[in-house]
């Protein structure tokens, strides 16, 4: 694991964005899994300005969405869907049919889990974005996930539920499924960025590097990726200990 800290949310998320230009630079027909939250809007606003200068285009570019919700349409303001087209896709050059984020809008979901799943084999990432909660979740794999699981309809967390309450008028509108990558699909990926910011996290931040390997914290399971970035501001970095901004465990 490298972790990379940063002062705060701004200065991490430019670094976090210099990373994914850095990657589409290399390869301008990469495969990229996206992740929705705050975490990651930093990040894409920096990709939309690299996108306006020049830098950057998304016309060769294929996308592979984390999760959805089940229960709220793609237009819905808290779909991811919706979050997507808001933070990124309205604003760069990257072809629809490319776009891919879990289909939540017909009868069996368990059905559209398994297209999605059946797409994302024959679509390895080669850089997968991802934040973390305070749970360990990562997608929406909640503690207790299947640590070898592949893409399935998901109950979510009360924990999550509650967390994500602030986005919606009450907890009682906070769906209670989704449809997510498993954590098989999420570590079968070239390369992960994950992006933790602020201190809320700084707890799940020092599990995830020094815990047990374990489906009780499903973001313990990212110590055995090969290549993985993390990118923390001071505050999610408190619990760790870093001597200087650049730490290998
Ligand atoms: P956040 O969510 O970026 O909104 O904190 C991250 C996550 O729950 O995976």
């Amino acid at each position: 694991m490298q972790i990379y800290k940063y002062k705060d949310y701004d200065a991490a998320s430019n670094a976090a964005a210099n990373l994914v230009i850095q990657e589409i630079i290399k390869k301008p027909n990469m495969i990229l899994g996206l992740a929705t939250g705050v975490s990651p809007i930093g990040l894409y606003q920096n990709l939309v300005k690299a996108y306006e200068n020049d830098i950057i285009s998304f016309k060769k570019i294929k996308t592979f969405n984390l999760d959805e919700y089940v229960g709220i349409n793609n237009d819905h303001p808290q779909s991811y869907h919706y979050f997507m087209n808001h933070y990124l896709f309205d604003y760069v050059d990257i072809l629809p049919e490319n776009i891919n984020i879990p289909a939540t809008d017909k009868k069996n979901i368990e059905e559209l889990a398994e297209e999605y799943n059946i797409k994302l084999f024959g679509n390895q990432r080669d850089l997968q974005i991802l934040g973390i909660g305070k749970n360990g979740h990562i997608g929406f794999n909640e503690p207790g996930s299947q640590l070898g699981g592949q893409t399935y309809k998901v109950k979510l967390d009360e924990q999550t539920r509650k967390d994500n309450s602030r986005y919606f008028n009450s907890i009682d509108e906070v769906p209670k499924y989704a449809i997510t990558m498993g954590i098989k699909n999420i570590m079968y990926s070239k390369k992960i960025l994950l992006i933790a910011l602020g201190e809320s996290k700084a707890e799940a931040v020092y599990k995830m590097v020094h815990g047990i390997v374990s489906d009780d914290f499903p973001a313990s399971i990212l110590q055995l990726h090969p290549d993985i970035t993390i990118i923390v501001d001071e505050a999610a970095a408190s619990k760790l200990n870093m001597k200087s901004d650049h730490l290998v465990f």
